[in-house]
Formats: C-alpha cells, sequence, structure tokens
C-alpha cells in the first residue's frame, strides 16, 4: 500500500491523540484533556503520515517567534514527533519534515527549533544543539548569603501589571539569542490568565515604581527540608532587582527546603549567589535548523561598522538548502543566493544551525567537520554573528 502524507483534520482526532499517548504515556493528572472541538488548537499544524488508511506517523508544526541579534525571527516550534512502534526504522520522518516545513516556508517561517527526545534523530534534517532548558536546584541557605539591596521594593503583581511583566521579559528576551518571543496564541493574553498560573508574581520595582524584575513562583506542597518552590522565570534589567528577587525567595527558608528554577545557559541570575550551589535536576536540550538561508539572514540582519561582503555555500541538506550565497552587511544588511563569484567557506546544514544562532564559532565549526574551505572569512563571520548567549526559557 502507497504511503501519503496530509495535513491531520477533526477526523483524525482519535488516532492521531492514540499514537500520542503510546509515545509519550498518558498525560499526568491534571492535564486537561484536548477537546475535539478545538483540536489541534491555533497556531498548531499536525501533518500525519498513512499506510491506506492507518495513520503510522505524526508530527506538529507550531508557529513561534524568537529573539535572535535582538530581531524577531519567525520560528516553526515542531513538537510530537511521532512514529507508530512497529513501523520505526523505515525512514519514515523524513516525508513528515518535508510537509511540516514547507508549510512554515510558506507561512514565513524561517527557521525551525525544537526539543528532541534524542539528538541523533534529527542531525539527518539539518538540525543541531545550540542550548538547553535546564531546572536547576538552590538550596534555601544559599539565598540567605544574597545581600540585601537598597532602592528596591516588592509587591505581588496584579492582572494590571501584565504589560509591566512583559516589558521585563522582552528587555531581557532581545538581549539573547534563542528566547521566544511569548507573543501569540501560544501564551498568556491577559494578566488574569498570568497571575492565575502560579501561586504569585512578585515584582521588583524601583524608586520611580517601574519594575525592574519579576519572579513566577508556586509554592508547591507541604513545609520542611523536603519542601520545594517551583520558579518559573526569574528576570530582571537591574542587578537591585535580581538581588531583591533572591532574598524574597530565600524569606521562605523557615519552611522549604530548596527552589528550583527554569533557566537556561549562563543566567546572569546566577551572577547574586555567593555560594557555588547550582545542581542541575534537569535537562531539555534545544535544536535549531535554518530552513530558509536567505530569509533566516535577513531577519537577522547581522551589523558591521565596515561594509563586508561573505560568500558562502551549504552543502548536504536533505531538504533543498544546498547552494551559493553571498551576505552582505554594511549600511544596510542582505542575503542572497548566487551563482558563480568568488569560492567561500562551506557549511553542513547542522553547521549553518550553529553559526547563525551564535552557539559555535567558525573555529569550532572546523574542528567537528561543519566548516570546510577557505578561512578567510572566518573572523568577520565570527565578528558579525557571535555576541549573544543563547537562552530559551518555553518548553514546548
Ligand atoms: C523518534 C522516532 C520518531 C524515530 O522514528 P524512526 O522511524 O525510528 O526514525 P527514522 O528511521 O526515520 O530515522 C530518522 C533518524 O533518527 C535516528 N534515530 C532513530 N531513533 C533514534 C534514537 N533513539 N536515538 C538517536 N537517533 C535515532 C535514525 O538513526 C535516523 O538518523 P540517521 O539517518 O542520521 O541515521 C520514533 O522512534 C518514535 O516515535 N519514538 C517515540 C517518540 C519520540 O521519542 N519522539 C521524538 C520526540 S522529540
Amino acid at each position: 500500500m502507497a504511503l501519503t502524507t496530509r495535513p491531520l483534520t477533526v477526523d483524525d482526532f482519535d488516532e492521531t491523540l492514540r499514537l500520542g499517548r503510546e509515545a509519550f504515556g498518558t498525560p499526568p493528572p491534571g492535564t486537561p484533556a484536548p477537546s475535539r472541538d478545538d483540536w489541534p488548537g491555533a497556531g498548531r499544524h499536525n501533518f500525519g503520515t498513512f499506510d491506506g488508511d492507518q495513520l503510522v506517523g505524526r508530527i506538529m508544526g507550531r508557529d513561534y517567534h524568537s529573539w535572535y541579534g535582538g530581531r524577531e525571527v519567525p520560528t516553526s516550534g515542531i513538537a510530537g514527533v511521532t512514529i507508530v512502534g512497529e513501523r520505526r526504522g523505515e525512514g519514515l520522518l523524513d516525508d513528515m519534515f518535508h510537509a511540516v516545513l514547507e508549510h512554515g516556508r510558506a507561512a514565513g517561517q524561517v527557521v525551525s527549533t525544537l526539543f528532541p527526545t534524542a539528538p541523533g534523530i534529527y542531525r539527518r534534517y539539518g538540525y543541531e544543539l545550540i542550548s538547553s532548558y535546564d531546572t536547576v536546584e538552590v538550596p534555601m541557605a544559599a539565598l540567605a548569603q544574597v545581600r540585601p539591596v537598597e532602592g528596591v521594593t516588592l509587591r505581588r503583581a496584579e492582572a494590571a501589571d501584565f504589560d509591566a511583566v512583559r516589558q521585563v521579559y522582552d528587555v531581557w528576551a532581545a538581549a539573547q539569542n534563542g528566547p521566544l518571543t511569548r507573543r501569540g496564541v501560544s501564551f498568556p493574553a491577559t494578566g488574569e490568565d498570568l497571575v492565575s498560573a502560579f501561586t504569585g508574581v512578585t515584582l521588583a520595582l524601583d524608586e520611580s515604581g517601574d519594575a525592574v524584575g519579576y519572579a513566577l513562583w508556586d509554592r508547591g506542597a507541604g513545609y520542611g527540608a523536603s519542601a520545594t518552590i517551583e520558579v518559573g522565570d526569574l528576570l530582571a534589567t537591574d542587578p537591585r532587582g535580581y538581588a531583591a528577587l533572591w532574598r524574597f525567595l530565600g524569606g521562605f527558608a523557615t519552611v522549604t527546603g530548596q527552589i528550583r528554577l527554569e533557566t537556561s545557559g549562563a543566567d546572569p541570575a546566577r551572577l547574586f549567589l555567593p555560594s557555588a550551589a547550582w545542581k542541575v535536576v534537569g535537562q531539555h536540550p534545544y535544536m535549531l535548523r535554518v530552513d530558509d538561508v536567505v530569509g533566516a539572514f535577513e531577519a537577522l540582519s547581522p551589523t558591521s561598522p565596515a561594509e563586508v561582503s561573505v560568500p558562502f555555500s551549504v552543502a548536504g541538506d536533505l531538504l533543498g538548502l544546498d547552494g551559493d550565497y553571498r551576505l552582505t552587511v554594511g549600511s544596510g544588511s542582505s542575503c542572497e543566493r548566487v551563482s558563480g563569484g568568488p569560492a567561500g567557506p562551506v557549511f553542513s546544514p547542522r553547521g549553518l544551525a550553529l553559526a547563525w544562532s551564535g552557539a559555535q564559532n567558525t573555529a569550532n565549526l572546523r574542528l567537528t567537520g561543519h566548516l570546510t574551505g577557505p578561512t578567510s572569512y572566518d573572523s568577520t563571520l565570527d565578528l558579525l554573528l557571535a555576541g549573544r548567549p543563547l537562552h530559551i526559557r518555553d518548553y514546548f
């Protein structure tokens, strides 16, 4: 029987859920059951592969934007990748990736990201590891050592503080490479949605009453050494904000043993902890693929004080990126597909993902075989693409 790959519709609801539960297990208690009426939900695009009328694989694309280079880059988030147990190892993922990425590209998405259960599954499609969404545990004793700060007050956020919280997140996120913009259908749309999702949203305010930091926290069950406060975000735009929020959490020392913080990369929040205590207790690696070379560089719009023109090629992509390109940066920034011209360095698709996102420099790409050919543009590429730490704070 011939295999076909097509968008999934509400008629495929039961089969898709069954396949998802087979792969990922039944959802934890308390998870709202998906409803047939609004399935798959706005901003979600499911594709399935069928053998006859039997669903044998599914994949979901999600509409996001991510911050890279201070720009909001349209991003296709991939989730729910599953092949039915009996058909694994047959290469059925190829058609599903073609379909979901083509759909994303048509909608203007120029990079694609995902959280792999195993990175090896996605390297074939040009995805490479750029960051990790981590959970770290910090004992209350370490928070007690954070020095007091002046000039900042704390208060519990209300729904009306939604914009203030988003403003702090935006300032922080725009300075990194990787965080989602948290706008659109997948994110809280109102202050009520935000504050009702946590035990507390605590704001740090400066002398003028402007928010310079916030923490999203859940108190959790019970009290004593094993009780843990879960902290979703601890972000600030001012050193006093970070210090005041850590001290606030340390105020729970008599009733909880530790906090568990959702974090990523080299978190600036850690610079305020005198103790070395920072135990990683959970990790979700994060991968990226450049899915439209011209579009991704134009979205990133690197800057340079001098006019530079870098020819480069991509070779080895299964999904259509192979070719020659030229990146020109100076008074403006542009990228075009070219034919002929000077030979430049050659990226593998994974090397391109690592370079574009700033996750690795050219020296490391050469050490790992992801960049070959002339070295004369390496320092220029490093200057254009490096510089922002990689972070991700939303798991999908
Ligand atoms: C992951 C899964 C979708 C892969 O399906 P599959 O039919 O085995 O995949 P394919 O045969 O098309 O292989 C695709 C690539 O994945 C690699 N791969 C498959 N399983 C892998 C594993 N467990 N670890 C590392 N790489 C793996 C293959 O080697 C191949 O890469 P290559 O061509 O570079 O060698 C399937 O095993 C599955 O449904 N697992 C349970 C759910 C899951 O983990 N989903 C991923 C969520 S991020």
